[in-house]
């Protein structure tokens, strides 16, 4: 099995030489394509960090894009360190040459030049070598990896303590068909190579396809496809032929990221980060009984089984302990049109997912506290003002960090950024 899995890993370091994704024009670009939900300094900042400014005007930071790819991630944090004339290092790391190239290419045509590249392996990261980074982003790699687990590790080992990461890894059940279709391909194909051929005889197959079969329709019950940015058949040869692909049930994934040492510390998308708790939308008193005895960890995976929807697990993690967005020093905005109170069960904005219309149940002491932030006061002066119980507010913790990407609430950023030793 072993071998087995190095050779298919070896097989897919060359399709990543032949078909480097996703494929950007320069138009793209300039549009913002290049933008991932999670690439957002103001929420690293706040899911990571606290509040504090690790992205922020004249800041010294260190970044690496690992498995960075054609470099949408790169694209960014090169303009998040101009536009706030940062300093450091961005190291975008990847072992396929012509992902690297078009990442270069791509800065060069958008005025870039602040990226250092670096043609090697994740396995060969090592702190003599490279030193530690602040922030560390691999988006859709380490599913690809022989060793994924190696992996986490090596970039976790280069993570400064107290710094953050960014990770994409795919979900099991919301790609259950598309993992039919390339289990079927596979057969098709035998020891062929992956070239323009395979990517015919994928599409051949994909049209084949009746109603009844698994692979048919995506977690959305759309008729499965690659978007029309599909350039040369990298997006079938990504999506219906990779050699290897290894995807992480929730429960999965956060023992992932256990192992590795660290903290998971938010998900990068709100609407995703509320599909990870079925007390938000199982109805069943019986299940909702079963349900409130079990662990988060072990109540997300049941979640996950239920919906299927997920196709990505799209989370930070920490070095170190997680700082909490409730604590007394911070101060936020509520920014929302909607009155945290309205949000609850009986207000008039739950959130709509899919079949699921999905209330927020803050505690009342986190509706109050929620409700009397002003963008100046702290909440320490607000909990002492209100007499509000802290116990209920820590008990929110993970609710109020779920919705920070959806940019209901903010933190509002100190005046200097903070001072790393
Ligand atoms: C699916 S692409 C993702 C690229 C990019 N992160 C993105 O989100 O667009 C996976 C990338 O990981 C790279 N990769 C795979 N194994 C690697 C390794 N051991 N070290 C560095 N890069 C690796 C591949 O060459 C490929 O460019």
């Amino acid at each position: 099995m072993a071998t087995d899995v190095q050779s298919r890993y070896e097989m897919s370091l060359k399709i990543y030489q032949d078909y480097p994704m996703p494929i950007r024009s320069k138009k793209d670009d300039e549009s913002g394509a290049y933008r991932r939900p999670g690439d957002n300094e103001t929420i690293i900042n706040a899911l990571c960090f606290g509040g504090q400014q690790i992205f922020g005007k004249n800041a010294n930071r260190r970044v690496l894009i690992a498995g960075g790819g054609t470099g949408d991630s790169t694209v960014f944090f090169a303009k998040v360190f101009k536009e706030y004339e940062m300093t450091g290092d961005i190291v975008h790391l990847d072992q396929s040459e012509s992902a690297n190239v078009i990442c270069r290419n791509r800065l060069k045509e958008l005025d870039l030049d602040n990226v250092t590249f670096s043609k090697s392996s994740i396995f060969e990261l090592n702190t003599k070598k490279d030193g530690y980074f602040d922030f560390v982003n691999c988006n859709g790699v380490l599913h690809h990896l022989a060793d994924p687990d190696e992996g986490l590790h090596r970039l976790s080992s280069v993570t400064r303590d107290g710094g953050a990461l960014g990770i994409w890894i795919y979900a099991k059940y919301g790609r259950a068909g598309l993992y039919h279709i390339q289990a079927t391909m596979a057969d098709l194909l035998g020891q062929r190579p992956i070239d323009s051929a395979a990517v015919e005889l994928a599409k051949e197959l994909l049209n084949e396809l009746p109603s009844s079969s698994l692979g048919k329709f995506d977690s959305a019950g759309n008729v499965r496809t690659v978007s029309k940015r599909d350039v040369h058949g990298e997006q079938y040869v990504d999506r219906f032929l990779h050699t290897l692909d290894q995807p992480y049930s929730a429960r999965e994934m956060f023992e992932f990221v256990e192992r590795a040492s660290l903290i998971f510390s938010g998900f990068q998308v709100t609407e995703e980060a509320l599909l990870y708790e079925p007390l938000h939308f199982v109805k069943s008193p019986l299940i909702r009984k079963e349900l409130e005895r079990m662990s988060f960890k072990d109540r997300s995976e049941v979640a996950e089984r239920i919906h299927c929807s997920l196709n990505m697990h799209r989370i930070f993690a920490v070095k170190g302990a997680r700082q909490d967005i409730l604590s007394r020093d911070t101060v936020m905005m509520w920014r929302a049109k909607a009155k945290p109170r309205e949000f609850g069960p009986d207000g008039a904005a739950a959130i709509v997912l899919g079949p699921y219309k999905i209330p927020i149940r803050f505690s009342g002491a986190t509706v109050q506290l929620m409700e009397a932030l002003d963008g100046q006061t702290s909440n320490g002066e607000i909990i002492d003002r209100l007499g509000l119980d802290s116990q209920k507010l820590i008990a929110d913790e993970d609710l109020v960090r779920s919705l920070m990407p959806i940019n209901f609430l903010t933190i509002r950023a100190p005046m200097r950024c903070l001072e790393l030793t």
